[in-house]
Parts: structure tokens; sequence; C-alpha cells
């Protein structure tokens, strides 16, 4: 039994590789061995649907495990995929900001429900991985709240890094006031296009600011990513040899290599 790292996937922004990264990382992490639960916070449902799950199960979704109607081991479902469990997104999430004005304590539920089962989990599985909706709203506070890490997709387009410093004020305000241990695990450049000189220069400038925090492997531009998810299965699945496929083991093996530093550190 190891240790369990529950990981929020998180940036305000949409369209930034998000969903994508949580669906490829935990793929290319189960495919190594590692035993992955993929939580679908986002209402959206896009990590759901991308592992082959419907996100309409009207009794196995995450909104009833959140208003506490079925319990977690009720919820995991199993993927295709050996080693990789899912929480299934579904469209009632997007009412629960407003329905649980009242509820002052809210912000914790998630966190509440994954430690009273901490046990359990440490048992079954490496890897907690949250997929956040792009926003701030409380969905993304729930996980900001549960997680121990952060994994910070950005894009390699202009703009890439503005909202970076309103994610990053928003991170210390978390620390403060909700969860003192949450730290930046990494921050991974998404959708890079070497013909692209922008590309290199968010790449560049990336680097400058977070320094050894940005993840050395880069996730390249590749149509294969964005065609998988229509087939209900992750990239590394659908086709493991294409450079998007490539890029994800890439990662995956840094994200081991760089656990296996920290825990010896
Ligand atoms: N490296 C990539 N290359 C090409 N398309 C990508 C890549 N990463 C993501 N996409 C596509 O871009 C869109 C947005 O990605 P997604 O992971 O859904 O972002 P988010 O979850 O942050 O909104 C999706 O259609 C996805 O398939
Ligand atoms: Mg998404």
């Amino acid at each position: 039994m190891g240790k369990l790292t529950t990981l929020a996937v998180i940036n305000q922004k949409g369209g930034v590789g998000k969903t994508t990264t949580v669906i490829n990382l935990a793929a290319s992490l189960s495919i190594l061995g590692q035993n992955n639960l993929v939580i679908d916070l986002d209402p959206q449902g896009n990590a759901t649907t991308g592992l082959g799950k419907s996100n309409s199960d009207e009794l196995k979704n995450i909104y009833n495990l959140l208003i506490k109607k079925i319990n977690i081991n009720d919820t995991i479902l199993k993927t295709e995929i050996q080693n990789l469990d899912l929480i299934s997104s579904h469209v009632n999430l997007s009412g629960l900001e407003v329905e649980t004005a009242n509820d002052s304590n809210r912000a914790f539920v998630l966190k509440e429900i994954l430690n009273a089962e901490k046990n359990g989990l440490l048992k079954k599985y490496d890897n907690i991985f949250i997929d956040c909706p792009p926003s701030l709203s409380l969905l993304t506070i729930m996980a900001l709240v549960a997680s121990d890490e952060l994994l910070v997709p950005l894009q390699t387009e202009f703009f890439a890094l503005e909202g970076i410093t309103q994610l990053v004020k928003t991170i210390d305000r978390i620390k403060e006031n909700l969860n003192p241990v949450l730290k930046i695990r990494g921050i991974l450049l998404t959708m890079f296009d070497k013909r692209n000189k922008l590309s290199s220069e968010v790449d560049r400038e990336a680097r400058n600011y977070f320094k050894e925090k940005v993840y050395q492997t880069v996730i390249q531009r590749n149509v294969r990513l964005s065609e998988a998810p229509s087939h209900g299965l992750p990239c590394v699945i659908y086709d493991k040899n294409c450079i998007g496929s490539k890029s994800y083991l890439k990662l995956a093996k840094e994200f081991i290599k760089n656990s296996q530093i920290e825990s010896a550190a």
C-alpha cells in the first residue's frame, strides 16, 4: 500500500486541456501499473464520456454523492481500462452552488466524503484526479479543499499566462484559510505547436515564472487527442503511438519519477 495523492487538474480557463490531461495522464499511469480514480467534477461531463461512460446516469454520479444520496463505494464505476475507475458527472451538478447557498460547510463536503473513506481509498488507489470546471466557482473550491496537489495545464497560446495570477491568488487564499497543505505539483504546457513561435515564447515565459514547477514534458498539439473522446477511449489506448499519446506517457513517467524523488527527500 503506497501513498494516496489527490490532485485537482485546474485552470479557470476553458479549453486548455484539463479534461484531456485527466483522462490521458490517469490512463497512462494505469498502463504503467498505478491505480487511479477519476472524479469528474465538471457538469459538462467530458471526462465521463471521454472514458466511455454516460454522464446521465441518474443514480451513480458525483452530484448524488455530494448530496449524500449515495455512498462513495456505490458511486465508483469501473472503466474499460484496467486500474482506472471513475466517479461520473451529471448535469445536476450545475445546480449545486445555488442549492447549497445556505450551507456554510459546503466547500468541505467533497473533502469530508474522501476523508471518511480514506482507508478504503488508500488500499485501492495511488492517485485520485479531480477534473475541474472552467471557473473558480464552488465546485473548483471544493476540489481545491479536497486536494493535496494541483496540476495546472497551460495552453501555449497568446494570453496563456493571463489569468494565472488570479489562479495563484485563489490558491494562496485557499491555503491560508481552507487547506494549508495544498501545493502546485506541476504546470503542464499543452497544445504545443513547434511551428508556432508563440508556443516557444509561452514555454520560455512559463519556465521563467514558475521555474522547475513546469514539467519538462510538453504536450504537443495533436488531432488524435481530440478524436479519441468520441470513441470513449483515452488517446493512449485509442492510438498509443501518436505523438499526443507519447507525450502523455512521457508525462506519466516524469510524474512517477517526481513523486519518487519527493518521497525520498
Ligand atoms: N494537445 C492537444 N492537441 C489537440 N487537441 C487538444 C489537445 N488537448 C486538448 N485538445 C482538444 O481541445 C479541446 C479542449 O480540451 P479539453 O481537455 O476539453 O480542455 P478543458 O478541459 O480545459 O476545457 C478538446 O476538444 C480537446 O480534445
Ligand atoms: Mg474540461
